[in-house]
Formats: C-alpha cells, sequence, structure tokens
C-alpha cells in the first residue's frame, strides 16, 4: 500500500518504515511535489497535525498521514510542547534546545517529562487520529550519539540510558512515534 508521510526528516522516515513493515510504500513530500514548508499554525499537537495531513490531501488527493511531536516537561507547565521544534531558535537547532532545557531546568528537582506524538491519517478522505506517548526523565546533561532533537536528554522510565544511547530498534520498540505508529498500524488493518 502507498502512502504520503507528511515529512522530509530521514530520521523519521526510517524509524516510521521500520514499525510499518513490509506492505506499505512510504512516499515523501519531495516525492509528491510539495517542496515547501507545511505551515504548523495550530495551538495544538493535534491541530498541527491535522494541519499538515489536510494540506497534503487537498494537493495530492492521495491517502496521507501526518505526525506532530512535542516535548511535555511536568515543571515547565507542558512546555516546549507544541514549541518543541523552534525552542531556543527560530530554526531545528537541537543543540540549542538541549542547551536552553537543561538552563530551565538547572536546579529543578522535578524532571518528569514524556514524548507526545499525534498522527492524523486521512485515508479514502476521511480523517483519523490517533497518539502514543513515552513517559521519562530529563537527565542533567547530555548523553550518546543515536536518534535527533532531544534524545541525548531523554531517560524513558525503567531505564538508565537515554534514546541517543539506544539503537533505533530499541528506541522504536518504546517511543512516543513507536507507539503512535503501531496504533496508526491497526487502523490501516482494519
Ligand atoms: P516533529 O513534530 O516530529 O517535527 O517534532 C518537533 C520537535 O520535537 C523536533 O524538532 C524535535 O526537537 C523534537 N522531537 C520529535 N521527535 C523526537 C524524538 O523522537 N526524539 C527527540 N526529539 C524529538
Amino acid at each position: 500500500m502507498k502512502i504520503v508521510f507528511a515529512t522530509n526528516n530521514a530520521h523519521k522516515l526510517k524509524e516510521v518504515s521500520a514499525v510499518l513493515g513490509e506492505g506499505y510504500e512510504l512516499v515523501t513530500l519531495r516525492e509528491v511535489g510539495i517542496t515547501e514548508d507545511i505551515p504548523e499554525t495550530g495551538a495544538t499537537l493535534d491541530e498541527n497535525a491535522s494541519l499538515k495531513a489536510r494540506y497534503v490531501y487537498e494537493r495530492t488527493g492521495l491517502d496521507c498521514f501526518a505526525d506532530d511531536t512535542g516535548l511535555e516537561v511536568e515543571a515547565l507547565g507542558g512546555a516546549p510542547g507544541v514549541h518543541s521544534a523552534r525552542y531556543a531558535t527560530d530554526g531545528h537547532d537541537f543543540a540549542a534546545n538541549n542547551r536552553k532545557l537543561l538552563n530551565e531546568l538547572e536546579g529543578v528537582e522535578n524532571r518528569a517529562a514524556r514524548f507526545r506524538t499525534v498522527i492524523a491519517l486521512i485515508e479514502g478522505g476521511k480523517e483519523l487520529r490517533v497518539e502514543g506517548i513515552v513517559e521519562g526523565t530529563i537527565a542533567t546533561a547530555e548523553s550518546g550519539a543515536e536518534g535527533f532533537g532531544y534524545d541525548p536528554l531523554f531517560i524513558p522510565n525503567g531505564y538508565e540510558r537515554t534514546f541517543a544511547e539506544m539503537s533505533a530498534d530499541e528506541k522504536n520498540a518504546i517511543s512516543h512515534r513507536g507507539r503512535a505508529v503501531a496504533e496508526l498500524v491497526k487502523l490501516l488493518k482494519e
């Protein structure tokens, strides 16, 4: 089954393809000729996932899905949340975001956080949404070189290593995106 994944992020594409498995051919935005940034003007992860999926559907008429993820830190009232990509700067500067997060949490004891992914699927013109959550804590320093984004700072509950210290398979099995994609697969198979 051919389905457009509204992303050009190679890391995400690899993660999601691995969870979806054979039988699904993921098509990227570039491959359907969408090269501009899709506006992410929603106030919530749900809104943004939905906006992105509809944008692709309106232009291509193809079955598609879009995800939006946020890191929600308890002591920061859920920030950076929907602003996770542009937390420290206007761009996707992962190193600056991680530095800012460490600064904001300096001396803070409650380091509880969770990653939440929302996926909006449009199949046969009908829209559905699923989500995936992983709970964890924010480390006091970065560790590991795998993954991307906040991975070097996020320790999932039940582990003593950050996501950036795990193999892609290990992360996928427990991650927010892995769980959301597992829910997506259930929907696609229904
Ligand atoms: P997006 O909605 O998936 O683009 O995610 C927004 C931001 O959240 C990204 O720019 C990253 O900073 C962060 N993020 C999303 N997924 C992950 C992940 O799996 N690990 C670490 N950071 C992530």
